[in-house]
Protein backbone atom coordinates (compact mmCIF):
# COMPACT_ATOMS: atom_id res chain seq x y z
CA UNK A 1 0.00 0.00 0.00
CA UNK A 2 1.36 3.48 -1.28
CA UNK A 3 1.92 5.52 1.80
CA UNK A 4 0.50 8.49 0.41
CA UNK A 5 -3.08 6.52 1.04
CA UNK A 6 -5.43 8.02 3.32
CA UNK A 7 -8.77 7.59 4.54
CA UNK A 8 -11.80 9.43 3.27
CA UNK A 9 -14.63 10.49 5.93
CA UNK A 10 -17.99 12.22 5.75
CA UNK A 11 -21.00 12.43 7.23
CA UNK A 12 -24.59 12.23 7.27
CA UNK A 13 -27.13 15.05 7.78
CA UNK A 14 -29.76 13.29 9.18
CA UNK A 15 -31.38 16.15 11.27
CA UNK A 16 -33.98 14.91 13.88
CA UNK A 17 -32.07 11.48 13.83
CA UNK A 18 -32.52 7.96 11.86
CA UNK A 19 -35.35 6.61 14.32
CA UNK A 20 -38.71 7.12 15.41
CA UNK A 21 -38.12 8.74 18.47
CA UNK A 22 -34.37 10.15 19.28
CA UNK A 23 -36.24 13.69 18.80
CA UNK A 24 -36.90 13.71 22.36
CA UNK A 25 -33.58 12.86 23.96
CA UNK A 26 -33.51 15.97 26.24
CA UNK A 27 -30.48 17.17 24.13
CA UNK A 28 -31.27 16.39 20.88
CA UNK A 29 -32.73 19.70 18.69
CA UNK A 30 -36.52 18.52 17.60
CA UNK A 31 -36.61 21.07 14.45
CA UNK A 32 -32.92 19.87 13.22
CA UNK A 33 -34.09 18.65 10.15
CA UNK A 34 -35.29 22.00 9.04
CA UNK A 35 -33.13 24.01 11.25
CA UNK A 36 -30.52 25.84 8.60
CA UNK A 37 -28.86 26.72 11.60
CA UNK A 38 -27.90 23.82 12.72
CA UNK A 39 -27.01 22.32 9.40
CA UNK A 40 -24.81 24.81 9.23
CA UNK A 41 -23.43 24.15 12.46
CA UNK A 42 -22.57 20.80 11.82
CA UNK A 43 -21.37 21.30 8.30
CA UNK A 44 -18.85 23.85 10.28
CA UNK A 45 -18.33 20.83 12.91
CA UNK A 46 -17.47 18.59 9.85
CA UNK A 47 -14.89 21.53 7.99
CA UNK A 48 -13.32 21.91 11.32
CA UNK A 49 -12.62 18.14 11.90
CA UNK A 50 -11.42 17.76 8.31
CA UNK A 51 -14.02 15.49 7.04
CA UNK A 52 -13.95 15.28 3.33
CA UNK A 53 -17.38 15.40 2.83
CA UNK A 54 -20.86 15.41 4.44
CA UNK A 55 -24.32 13.22 2.77
CA UNK A 56 -27.70 13.95 2.51
CA UNK A 57 -29.86 11.16 1.91
CA UNK A 58 -33.40 11.85 0.89
CA UNK A 59 -36.40 10.21 -0.07
CA UNK A 60 -39.80 10.90 -2.36
CA UNK A 61 -43.05 9.75 -0.15
CA UNK A 62 -43.85 9.67 3.15
CA UNK A 63 -47.11 9.12 5.14
CA UNK A 64 -47.56 8.95 8.58
CA UNK A 65 -45.99 6.01 9.64
CA UNK A 66 -42.45 8.02 8.38
CA UNK A 67 -39.58 8.82 10.45
CA UNK A 68 -40.00 12.07 11.86
CA UNK A 69 -36.81 13.03 10.03
CA UNK A 70 -38.49 12.49 6.53
CA UNK A 71 -42.07 13.68 7.46
CA UNK A 72 -40.30 17.45 7.37
CA UNK A 73 -36.95 17.67 5.77
CA UNK A 74 -35.13 19.85 3.45
CA UNK A 75 -34.48 19.17 -0.22
CA UNK A 76 -30.54 18.12 -0.52
CA UNK A 77 -29.64 20.35 -3.62
CA UNK A 78 -31.38 22.99 -1.80
CA UNK A 79 -29.60 22.69 1.00
CA UNK A 80 -26.48 21.78 -0.07
CA UNK A 81 -26.55 25.37 -2.35
CA UNK A 82 -27.25 27.27 0.90
CA UNK A 83 -24.18 25.39 2.10
CA UNK A 84 -22.21 26.07 -0.38
CA UNK A 85 -21.78 29.62 0.48
CA UNK A 86 -20.90 29.35 4.04
CA UNK A 87 -18.27 26.22 3.85
CA UNK A 88 -14.92 26.63 1.91
CA UNK A 89 -13.44 22.47 2.19
CA UNK A 90 -16.47 20.43 2.34
CA UNK A 91 -17.45 18.15 -0.43
CA UNK A 92 -21.40 18.50 -0.61
CA UNK A 93 -22.93 15.24 -1.62
CA UNK A 94 -26.81 14.89 -2.70
CA UNK A 95 -29.35 12.22 -3.46
CA UNK A 96 -30.98 12.51 -6.49
CA UNK A 97 -33.24 9.66 -7.94
CA UNK A 98 -33.13 8.87 -11.38
CA UNK A 99 -36.38 7.13 -11.42
CA UNK A 100 -38.43 10.25 -11.13
CA UNK A 101 -36.13 13.14 -12.40
CA UNK A 102 -35.00 14.27 -16.03
CA UNK A 103 -31.12 13.92 -16.80
CA UNK A 104 -31.13 17.41 -18.49
CA UNK A 105 -32.13 18.89 -14.89
CA UNK A 106 -29.98 16.93 -13.03
CA UNK A 107 -26.96 17.70 -15.08
CA UNK A 108 -27.83 21.09 -14.51
CA UNK A 109 -28.44 21.20 -10.91
CA UNK A 110 -25.18 19.32 -10.03
CA UNK A 111 -22.96 21.02 -12.76
CA UNK A 112 -24.56 24.35 -11.05
CA UNK A 113 -23.57 22.94 -7.39
CA UNK A 114 -20.21 22.44 -8.53
CA UNK A 115 -19.49 25.58 -9.80
CA UNK A 116 -21.33 27.17 -6.81
CA UNK A 117 -19.11 25.46 -4.14
CA UNK A 118 -15.67 25.87 -6.30
CA UNK A 119 -15.74 21.87 -7.43
CA UNK A 120 -17.12 20.31 -3.92
CA UNK A 121 -20.01 18.39 -5.77
CA UNK A 122 -21.31 14.74 -5.47
CA UNK A 123 -24.54 13.39 -6.52
CA UNK A 124 -25.78 9.54 -4.58
CA UNK A 125 -27.49 8.00 -7.05
CA UNK A 126 -30.48 6.45 -6.07
CA UNK A 127 -33.56 4.68 -7.98
CA UNK A 128 -36.26 4.57 -5.21
CA UNK A 129 -37.31 2.01 -3.83
CA UNK A 130 -40.94 3.73 -1.76
CA UNK A 131 -43.53 1.98 -4.77
CA UNK A 132 -45.35 5.57 -3.04
CA UNK A 133 -43.32 7.54 -5.31
CA UNK A 134 -45.36 7.06 -8.61
CA UNK A 135 -47.71 8.62 -6.76
CA UNK A 136 -46.06 11.88 -6.35
CA UNK A 137 -44.82 12.02 -9.58
CA UNK A 138 -48.10 11.75 -11.78
CA UNK A 139 -47.62 8.05 -12.44
CA UNK A 140 -49.58 4.97 -12.07
CA UNK A 141 -47.10 2.63 -11.77
CA UNK A 142 -43.52 2.22 -9.85
CA UNK A 143 -41.10 1.04 -11.76
CA UNK A 144 -39.88 -2.41 -11.15
CA UNK A 145 -36.06 -3.07 -9.78
CA UNK A 146 -34.70 -4.00 -13.01
CA UNK A 147 -36.33 -1.49 -14.71
CA UNK A 148 -35.46 0.86 -12.51
CA UNK A 149 -31.46 0.02 -12.86
CA UNK A 150 -32.17 0.01 -16.66
CA UNK A 151 -33.07 3.68 -16.61
CA UNK A 152 -30.72 4.50 -14.42
CA UNK A 153 -27.66 3.46 -16.49
CA UNK A 154 -28.77 5.24 -19.56
CA UNK A 155 -30.05 8.27 -17.29
CA UNK A 156 -26.09 8.32 -15.94
CA UNK A 157 -24.86 7.78 -19.88
CA UNK A 158 -26.46 10.91 -20.77
CA UNK A 159 -25.69 13.40 -17.74
CA UNK A 160 -22.12 12.13 -18.37
CA UNK A 161 -22.72 13.42 -21.69
CA UNK A 162 -24.21 16.71 -20.65
CA UNK A 163 -21.41 17.43 -18.71
CA UNK A 164 -18.71 17.02 -21.67
CA UNK A 165 -20.81 19.48 -23.27
CA UNK A 166 -18.19 22.17 -23.24
CA UNK A 167 -14.55 21.81 -23.04
CA UNK A 168 -12.87 23.48 -19.86
CA UNK A 169 -11.47 26.42 -21.79
CA UNK A 170 -14.18 27.15 -24.39
CA UNK A 171 -15.58 30.24 -22.96
CA UNK A 172 -12.64 32.48 -24.30
CA UNK A 173 -14.98 35.79 -23.47
CA UNK A 174 -12.67 37.85 -25.71
CA UNK A 175 -14.35 41.48 -26.13
CA UNK A 176 -12.40 43.12 -28.66
CA UNK A 177 -13.16 40.12 -31.13
CA UNK A 178 -16.79 39.71 -29.94
CA UNK A 179 -16.13 36.09 -29.65
CA UNK A 180 -17.61 34.57 -26.67
CA UNK A 181 -17.12 30.91 -27.00
CA UNK A 182 -15.04 28.48 -28.87
CA UNK A 183 -17.50 26.71 -31.00
CA UNK A 184 -15.21 23.79 -31.99
CA UNK A 185 -15.03 23.19 -27.53
CA UNK A 186 -18.69 22.77 -27.81
CA UNK A 187 -20.53 19.41 -28.16
CA UNK A 188 -24.07 18.28 -28.18
CA UNK A 189 -24.91 15.33 -27.11
CA UNK A 190 -27.44 13.56 -29.61
CA UNK A 191 -28.49 10.68 -27.00
CA UNK A 192 -31.65 8.54 -28.76
CA UNK A 193 -31.84 5.91 -26.40
CA UNK A 194 -34.52 3.57 -24.54
CA UNK A 195 -35.55 6.31 -22.13
CA UNK A 196 -34.03 9.10 -23.26
CA UNK A 197 -34.08 11.59 -25.87
CA UNK A 198 -31.26 14.37 -25.14
CA UNK A 199 -29.75 16.84 -27.85
CA UNK A 200 -27.87 19.07 -25.59
CA UNK A 201 -25.50 20.74 -25.23
CA UNK A 202 -26.04 21.61 -21.65
CA UNK A 203 -26.28 25.53 -20.66
CA UNK A 204 -23.91 25.22 -18.21
CA UNK A 205 -19.86 24.94 -18.70
CA UNK A 206 -17.54 22.10 -18.00
CA UNK A 207 -17.68 21.83 -14.24
CA UNK A 208 -14.13 22.72 -11.50
CA UNK A 209 -14.03 19.23 -10.89
CA UNK A 210 -14.94 18.13 -14.12
CA UNK A 211 -17.82 16.70 -13.48
CA UNK A 212 -19.40 16.38 -10.12
CA UNK A 213 -18.27 12.93 -8.01
CA UNK A 214 -20.46 9.80 -8.09
CA UNK A 215 -21.77 8.20 -5.39
CA UNK A 216 -24.35 4.90 -5.25
CA UNK A 217 -25.20 2.31 -2.67
CA UNK A 218 -26.84 -0.02 -4.44
CA UNK A 219 -26.96 -3.56 -3.16
CA UNK A 220 -28.03 -5.70 -5.31
CA UNK A 221 -26.49 -7.68 -8.19
CA UNK A 222 -27.87 -4.87 -10.99
CA UNK A 223 -27.11 -2.24 -8.07
CA UNK A 224 -23.21 -3.09 -7.79
CA UNK A 225 -23.24 -3.52 -11.68
CA UNK A 226 -24.28 0.06 -11.91
CA UNK A 227 -21.83 1.15 -8.85
CA UNK A 228 -18.97 -1.00 -11.05
CA UNK A 229 -19.50 1.11 -14.22
CA UNK A 230 -20.20 4.38 -12.87
CA UNK A 231 -19.69 5.91 -9.53
CA UNK A 232 -16.67 7.40 -8.07
CA UNK A 233 -17.41 6.65 -4.60
CA UNK A 234 -19.83 3.52 -2.97
CA UNK A 235 -21.92 3.16 0.29
CA UNK A 236 -22.37 -0.10 1.50
CA UNK A 237 -24.33 -1.11 4.59
CA UNK A 238 -22.07 -3.10 7.33
CA UNK A 239 -23.50 -6.47 8.61
C1 LIG B 1 -25.18 4.63 3.11
C2 LIG B 1 -26.42 4.45 2.25
C3 LIG B 1 -27.18 5.56 1.93
C4 LIG B 1 -28.34 5.44 1.15
N1 LIG B 1 -29.06 6.56 0.86
C5 LIG B 1 -30.21 6.45 0.18
C6 LIG B 1 -31.03 7.60 -0.04
O1 LIG B 1 -30.70 8.70 0.39
N2 LIG B 1 -32.18 7.45 -0.73
C7 LIG B 1 -32.59 6.22 -1.23
O2 LIG B 1 -33.64 6.17 -1.86
N3 LIG B 1 -31.84 5.12 -1.02
C8 LIG B 1 -30.68 5.20 -0.32
N4 LIG B 1 -29.94 4.07 -0.07
C9 LIG B 1 -30.43 2.78 -0.59
C10 LIG B 1 -29.73 2.37 -1.87
O3 LIG B 1 -29.86 3.36 -2.87
C11 LIG B 1 -30.27 1.03 -2.40
O4 LIG B 1 -31.60 1.16 -2.80
C12 LIG B 1 -30.18 -0.07 -1.36
O5 LIG B 1 -28.83 -0.18 -0.92
C13 LIG B 1 -30.68 -1.41 -1.92
O6 LIG B 1 -29.96 -1.78 -3.07
P1 LIG B 1 -30.72 -2.12 -4.40
O7 LIG B 1 -31.50 -0.91 -4.80
O8 LIG B 1 -29.62 -2.42 -5.41
O9 LIG B 1 -31.60 -3.28 -4.14
C14 LIG B 1 -28.76 4.17 0.70
C15 LIG B 1 -27.99 3.03 1.04
C16 LIG B 1 -26.84 3.16 1.81
C17 LIG B 1 -26.04 1.92 2.15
Amino acid sequence: MSATRQLRLGTILHGASGNMSAWRHPAAVADASINFEFVKQTAFKAEEGKLDFIFVADGLYINEKSIPHFLNRFEPLTVLSALASVTKHLGLVGTLSTSYSDPFTTARQFASLDHLSNGRAGWNVVTSPLEGSAKNFSRTQHPEHALRYRIADEYLDVVKGLWDSWEEDAFVRNKESGQFFAPEKLHALNHQGDFFQVAGPLNIGRTPQGRPILFQAGASEDGKKLAAKHADAIFTHHE
